[in-house]
């Protein structure tokens, strides 16, 4: 029985509100959350006019906020720069020499840039993409793995006005041609390999493959790491080393218009195309530096650690911009968590004195699962505040996390997106906590939970997630594709629609249930139904595939897929593997199926749409609700 009494006891964690420590209150940015919120809300503009003021710019703005509903434009008129305040800000004072970023390798190599170098490389690569002919407005796309590099990159493009794309290196040769095709970049950054687990994943030749086709790309940029380097086709592909290696250190920031774009993300909608979400200079610099600073409660002596790929958008906000808009020291390992041993990043919180560490309750479950030996085995008293993201999490990892690291710790459970480009809901460390729960919205941000016609539900029942008006932060539009920006703000009139489901406690807690369309939250990896299952019909073998999220003890979901042969091919073993293989091809090892079967008929609508939520409810043995819809 001891398992059931294990679980009674997890039940009663859980229910525990779990106050932050004294000491963790009183030295925190923010002591009391219900003050600074109400006042916020007050006056929003006030509020984020006197954030903004903490940043550099050029020239003010004449206006805090442009709201044209759904279309908005915060600090008009303002001019800036994000590196500016990334970098020259700290280098022109004492940080000049302070650490900004600490690299390390699968190897245990390491290389470390202060501020000051980290400016001087921005600088050169700057220098060289110009010498290349690329300038504001020009887009570039980073395939890069976890490297120095991906920093520098994207700091340089963002230097001298050129908008990244950057595409996240588990992506294979068709996604990233995609990506690079509708951002019709100039130039692509990418390196000859990539490490994981002791492998060297071969970069260059998904990026040769992906080239085919995209005749925007002028230069391939690429950084060689092994021995002997990989060959180059000059004029048009050229080594990192030689880019920057004659470039000048001094690079003036161009004079961004705060509303100016600073990167396009690519991330998985509804339809079989991704979105590209459009974040600009100005509120993005300002969101994201104020809420890496109070959520984290960042000071100048931590070290901060978040597991996140840049290739994402938690790494462009909380890897990247913000933490060096704080003037943090950055670890940034390359690799996998278990490699060598389930003991890595452990060994790194010990070895780093990390004080922040940001990661995800898929990585949390799967630390969890290697048991509390490894935990124990370091010296994890340098840590003082540890944070979630990218999916629920559930109470017993959230305990176990909070435990193994000696139960001091707050656990910050930051929502939101890469269309918020800042968080949006989550608790303050001066906030008491419920383990599984984001806590409450962000000062400055209205959130709620309403039903289908916008009126909000009463708390404890289920409903919409919605953000009631804009924030400095949020996306500008959809590349090329404004109509698709405007359904969030028009889905459900006047509000920004989150495309979750949650509910409030009756403390004004949110809980965050999960997606409430076709998107699937894979390892915290956001994948659509409608990608995958148009990667399966580009296999010549099928003839309808549908997608969908199954919930997983470790991922949080896993894709499951439902397959329909054309005539001529029959079920096997092998043709799962192959149509395996295809989607690994196609779209890359995160979008891979765990689970593929084949059927002969799908749920489908009269007009011919697949009803997904009904192949969720028959594999989960649930109501599938209203099926009036459903053809005979
Ligand atoms: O479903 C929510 C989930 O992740 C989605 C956004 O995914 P993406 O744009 O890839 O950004 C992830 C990193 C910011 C959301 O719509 N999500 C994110 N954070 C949480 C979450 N679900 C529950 N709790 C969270 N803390």
């Amino acid at each position: 029985m001891a398992g059931t009494e294990e679980k009674i006891d997890v039940l009663t964690e859980a229910k525990k509100v779990y106050d932050p420590p004294a000491e963790v209150v009183e030295s925190a940015w923010v002591r009391d959350y219900d003050q600074v919120y109400e006042q916020s809300i007050e006056d929003p503009e006030r509020f984020w006019a006197t954030i903004a003021g903490e940043l550099e710019w050029f020239n003010p703005w004449d206006r805090v906020l442009e709201w044209d509903y759904p279309w908005a434009k915060w600090f008009v008129g303002g001019r800036c720069n994000i590196t500016v305040n990334c970098l020259d800000r700290h280098v022109r004072g004492w940080r000049k020499n302070k650490v900004a970023l600490i690299w390390v390798g699968e190897d245990g190599a390491s290389r470390v840039f202060t501020y000051g170098q980290l400016l001087r490389e921005v600088n050169r690569c700057a220098n060289g993409l110009k010498g290349l002919g690329v300038g504001k407005g020009d887009r570039v796309t980073i395939y890069l793995p976890r490297i120095p590099e991906q920093f520098i990159a994207m700091l340089a493009c963002a230097r001298i006005g050129a908008i990244h794309s950057v595409v996240y290196s588990g992506f294979s040769a068709q996604a990233l041609r995609d990506r690079i095709a509708d951002a019709e970049a100039k130039a692509v950054i990418t390196a000859d390999v990539g490490y994981h687990r002791g492998k060297a994943v071969q970069l260059k030749g998904i990026v040769d493959e992906a080239l085919e086709g995209t005749p925007s790309v002028e230069h391939v940029v690429v950084v060689r790491r092994q021995t002997p380097p990989v060959e180059l086709h000059p004029p048009r592909e050229l080594d990192w080393n030689q880019l920057i290696e004659q470039a000048s250190p001094r690079c003036r920031a161009e004079v961004m218009d705060a509303e100016d774009p600073l990167y396009i993300l690519y991330t998985s909608g509804t339809t079989g195309k991704p979105k590209g979400v459009v974040h600009v200079h100005g509120g993005y610099m300002v969101g994201t530096y104020i809420t890496c600073k109070w959520v984290f409660d960042l000071k100048d002596e931590d070290v901060y650690f978040c597991t996140a790929d840049p290739g994402w958008v938690t790494g462009h906000s909380y890897i990247v911009y913000a933490p060096l808009m704080n003037g943090a020291t950055v670890l940034f390992p390359e690799g996998a968590l278990d490699y060598p041993d389930p003991g890595r990043w452990w060994s790194l919180i010990e070895q780093y004195e990390v004080s922040i560490f940001y990661s995800t309750p898929t990585a949390i479950r799967a630390l969890m699962k290697y048991g509390d030996e490894w935990p124990r085995r370091y010296d994890l008293s340098s840590l003082r505040i540890l944070g979630t993201v990218g999916e629920p999490i559930n109470p017993e990892a959230w305990l176990w996390y909070y435990r193994v690291t000696g139960e001091r710790c707050p656990i910050v459970d930051t929502w939101w997106q890469t269309e918020t480009g800042m968080i949006m809901i989550t608790p303050l460390p001066c906030v008491p906590l419920k383990p599984g729960s984001a806590a409450r919205p962000f000062p400055g941000i209205e959130a709620d939970v309403v039903d289908r016609e916008g009126r909000p539900v009463p708390p404890k029942q289920g409903g919409f997630l919605v953000i009631k008006r804009p924030w400095p932060a949020m996306k500008r539009t959809i590349y090329k594709d404004p109509q698709r920006y405007e359904q969030y703000w028009k889905t459900i009139p006047n509000v920004y629609t989150a495309g979750d489901v949650a509910f409030r406690d009756e403390d004004g807690y949110f809980w965050i249930l999960g997606r409430a369309d076709d998107v699937i939250k894979v390892s915290g990896y956001r994948l659509g139904t409608a990608e995958i299952e148009s990667a399966l019909v580009s296999h010549p073998a099928v003839a309808e595939a549908a997608a969908i999220g199954k919930p997983d003890p470790v991922k949080g979901e896993i894709i499951k897929t439902f397959v329909i042969l054309k005539e001529g091919y029959a079920p096997s073993e092998a043709m799962v593997e192959e149509l395996k293989a295809h989607v690994r091809h196609t779209l890359g090892p995160i979008a891979v199926p765990s689970e593929l079967e084949f059927t002969d008929w799908l749920p489908k609508t009269r007009s011919g749409k697949i009803m997904r939520r009904v192949l969720k409810a028959k594999e989960l043995g649930v109501d599938p609700g209203d099926i009036s819809t459903l053809e005979e």
